[in-house]
């Protein structure tokens, strides 16, 4: 038996086995090298954690923030009247793109990774990204999320709201989706304080919308904001338990923007590269706040000014 294996080895040994052992030892040294290296990293990052990826801001900061965080929550007040039937998306992408100018300030979306547009539009199925387009008219019913994201004085403010078209002409069930995921983020929003775990945002989210039987989305996450548009901690909304995760402290700036699908959690992207659909083609909603970690709570800094609206 023995005999008949080497026997068949040796008949299979091709024909430049005689040069091929050298080459394959530096190759396979070399990949050796870059796994264990890897894995080192990996095991060091999972022992350490991310937390000193997470930008602490100066208290000075806090204001820079306030300023762009009311324009943008200001810029979602000045288009929400233009959210009637027959309007089209781009035609309200126009109308944030020019208030955001007027107040001089940019759109953040404006050029960032080749999109063209001052806002994302997502209307019922679209999850997130949904690109401003003639060719998209809302109707009575609709259920659509508008995201704007500003650039006031080097500080980026991004929130979003889904507002229903035409109150009343929405079903039960859309009324419902938008008010329970609004609800949400102000659950998530409750457990945001100095001293905290990420997850005391997190679960909130995640267990109100699950009870109430919506998919939370993982695909796309929250994120940490401030000079950059995205930076970490990123944060999936669907994860994470009280007690456990990143320890929030002063100076710490990130968004926190839950999506909830009426159907499943998984999305898919359409040819476009941004469009986010769900992959059931069932209604999702998002709300999305800007917000810094103080003691005792998180300041919520895309709040309209002089309001009381939580968003
Ligand atoms: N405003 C979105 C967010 O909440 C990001 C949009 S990026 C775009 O993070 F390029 F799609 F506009
Ligand atoms: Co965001
Ligand atoms: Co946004």
């Amino acid at each position: 038996m023995g005999k008949k294996r080497a026997n068949r080895k040796e008949a299979y040994r091709p024909p430049a086995a005689e040069d091929a052992p050298a080459m394959k030892s530096t190759v396979t040294s070399r990949v050796g090298i870059v796994a264990i290296v890897g894995y080192v990293m990996l095991a060091v990052l999972v022992q350490v954690g991310t937390h000193h990826l997470v930008p602490i801001h100066a208290a000075g900061d806090y204001d820079g923030m306030r300023a762009t965080g009311a324009l943008a929550a200001r810029t979602l007040a000045h288009v929400e009247p233009h959210i009637q039937p027959g309007v089209t998306t781009a035609a309200l992408d126009a109308i944030v793109r020019d208030f955001i100018a007027d107040n001089g300030a940019t759109a953040a979306t404006l050029g960032y990774r080749g999109y063209k547009h001052s806002s994302c539009i997502s209307v019922n199925e679209v999850v997130c990204h949904g690109v401003p387009s003639t060719e998209v008219t809302l109707n009575a019913g609709d259920i659509v999320n508008v995201d704007v994201t500003t650039v006031l004085d080097g500080w980026y403010g991004d929130t979003s709201k889904t507002f229903v078209v035409g109150g009343e002409d929405a079903s039960d069930e859309a009324n419902r989706l938008v008010r329970v995921t609004r609800e949400a983020l102000k659950l998530g929003l409750e457990g945001c304080k100095a001293g905290a775990r990420l997850g005391d945002v997190t679960e909130p989210i995640h267990e109100h919308l699950t009870r109430a039987g919506y998919g939370v989305v993982n695909q796309f996450s929250a994120h940490g904001i401030g000079r950059t548009f995205h930076a970490a901690p990123f944060i999936q909304h669907g994860k994470g338990r009280k007690g456990r995760g990143l320890l929030l402290k002063p100076g710490m700036f990130f968004t926190v923007e839950p999506m909830a699908n009426q159907g499943v959690t998984a999305t898919k992207t359409l040819r476009d590269g941004w469009t986010a659909v769900t992959k059931d083609g069932k209604l999702s909603a998002q709300f999305e706040h800007t917000v810094g970690v103080v003691e005792g709570g998180c300041e919520v800094f895309t709040r309209v000014p002089g309001t009381d609206a939580f968003i």
